[in-house]
């Protein structure tokens, strides 16, 4: 695995210093709240882990799946829901917890989609983001780091659904999925 990545841009420790800190604003603002963690599965799998740990304050958590890029390396655009939430959030303050935010299209599409079910609020935690690319407005509250435009891969973020399991954030090779 580690010979098909061009570049280390996060490592290990980055990730973790970065989360600590967010975790810390996250357990600030949410202190008198009704704080619902939402994963969107599964790049956001190692971040949620480690950030979750880094929350001080009481919180539920729940997942939701969604499919946008089939084994293409970007969006298609449409945004397909494939597992739902398991609780209500009437009344919750949700925190929607992604990997990176690219296009923008999955978090737009899935803050609108939340909007109409009675939450307190909604906000976005997300470890990377891609601003280059938006092709829709969102903002996340809570950002890790800005990244250049390359296709990156590791700790949760995926092509064809490998290297999800690496430790850091890398460049992948182009030659991998050209
Ligand atoms: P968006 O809808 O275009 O913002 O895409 C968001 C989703 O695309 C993320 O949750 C990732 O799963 C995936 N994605 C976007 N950029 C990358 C990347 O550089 N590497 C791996 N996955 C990516
Ligand atoms: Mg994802």
């Amino acid at each position: 695995m580690r010979e098909d990545i061009q570049e280390i841009l996060y490592n290990e420790e980055q990730l973790k210093e970065r989360i600590r800190e967010l975790g810390k604003e996250i357990s600030g603002d949410y202190k008198d709240k009704n704080l619902m963690l939402i994963g969107v599965l599964k790049g956001s799998v190692p971040f949620m882990a480690d950030l979750m740990k880094e929350i001080t304050v009481p919180c539920i958590m729940d997942f939701m799946a969604v499919s946008s890029y089939g084994n293409s390396t970007s969006t298609s655009g449409v945004v397909r829901i494939l597992k739902d939430l398991d609780f209500e959030i009437e009344g919750k303050d949700i925190l929607l917890i992604e990997d990176i935010i690219d296009s923008g299209v999955t978090l737009r599409y899935l803050v609108d989609y939340l909007k109409g079910r009675g939450a307190a609020s909604i906000e976005i935690a997300c470890l990377l983001n891609k601003s280059e690319r938006r092709r829709v407005e969102i903002n996340a509250k809570y950002m890790g780091f800005e990244v250049p435009d390359f296709f990156l891969v590791g700790y949760g973020l995926d092509y064809a659904e490998r290297y999800r399991n690496l430790p850091f954030i890398g460049i992948l090779k182009e030659e991998i999925y050209k």
